[in-house]
């Protein structure tokens, strides 16, 4: 209902609404639309009520809903269906709790996750209102082999989305994105998957945007940053949020309609942080020094091992010396 209040508001592009129309249009009391107008003006929309005029948005709020991503958005049917919370433990362990009954597209977003999972069972600080913490439920009739690909093309996804807006971070493959050689974006990948069939998967995307330096943990600022503490400007979280959103549905559908990954292997490539240097791969059995020379076409790390020898690498983590 609060959307569909703003939607109502917004149409009217600043002048008054009457709680009578909106009232009528939205079958609800005039009570309720004065509470929802509160809660409202808590999200942080700045509205005027003037008695017997009604109601004016002069403002809206810093919030990823769908009315305000929406505008932004091209896609046909990722983040389509938005799921949005203020508070939420992790947005991925929601979409996939609700991935089996939901559309492919779907878009769980939070303004905070007080429970936010990174890789390897790492904590993922979530503050509320200064990223996008989001999770992207996609069904795609690909082999469960097929699936890591999906996390580089998430990690294109952001960085072209970046690029739009005029910042040029660098990728270390397959999942994470970086500022300065520090870390911006994570990416989580997860499935649920049978032997040969995957029912789906959930692309969690983390992305600090308007963090400040103080507002990290002493131990974190040395290793994480945002938009704003590397630029210095505050970045429109729903513009960044939508170009995420279009930019993952056109290389998605590349992906699963045509099996072509050459764009989203392209911006992989050119804004690799790893091709070329020397990187620790850890494994289960510990870690070993290789040296990154390629990803191939099928997005997978080509190194070479310390015995001199090329090798593939499918999937896995990757540390880079020095950071
Ligand atoms: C990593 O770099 O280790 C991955 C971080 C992924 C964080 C995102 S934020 C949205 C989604 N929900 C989570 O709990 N984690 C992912």
């Amino acid at each position: 209902m609060k959307q569909q209040i703003v939607k109502l508001l917004k149409s009217a592009g600043g002048d008054f609404v009457s709680g009578q129309l909106i009232s009528e249009k939205l079958n609800v009391s005039r009570a309720a639309i004065w509470k929802y107008m509160n809660a409202l003006k808590e999200e942080g929309y700045e509205i005027e009520s003037v008695s017997r005029k009604g109601y004016r948005l002069i403002e809206s709020a810093d919030v990823l809903t769908s009315s305000e991503v929406e505008k932004y958005l091209t896609t046909t049917s990722i983040g389509r269906n938005l799921v949005y919370f203020k508070t939420i433990g992790s947005t991925n362990d929601e979409a996939k709790r609700i991935a089996f009954n939901t559309v492919n597209g779907t878009v769980v977003v939070s303004e905070e996750q007080t429970n936010g999972r990174g890789r390897l069972g790492r904590v993922w600080s979530s503050p509320i209102g200064k990223g996008i913490w989001m999770s992207v439920v996609l069904k795609p009739d690909i082999i469960p082999e097929k699936v890591s690909r999906i996390t580089l093309i998430g990690a294109a996804a952001v960085c072209k989305a970046l690029q739009e807006m005029g910042v040029e971070p660098q990728i270390k493959w397959p999942n994470d994105l970086l500022l300065s050689k520090k870390k911006l974006c994570g990416i989580l990948t997860e499935m649920s998957a049978e032997l040969n069939h995957v029912n789906y998967i959930v692309m969690g995307i983390g992305i600090n945007v308007n963090i400040e330096l103080e507002e990290y943990p002493e131990e974190l600022r040395e290793v994480a940053t945002s938009l704003k503490i590397a630029t210095g400007e505050e970045f429109n979280r729903q513009e960044l949020m939508a170009r995420i959103l279009n930019n993952l549905e056109k290389l998605y559908t590349e992906f699963v309609e045509k099996d072509d990954m050459s764009e989203s292997i392209r911006v992989c490539k050119e804004n690799s942080l790893l091709i070329g240097e020397k990187v620790f791969l850890i494994e289960r059995g510990g870690k070993r020094e290789v040296k990154v020379i390629d990803i191939d076409e099928a997005g997978e790390l080509i190194v070479i091992n310390e015995n001199g020898e090329m090798e593939t690498i499918i999937s896995g983590e990757v540390s880079v010396r020095g950071f």
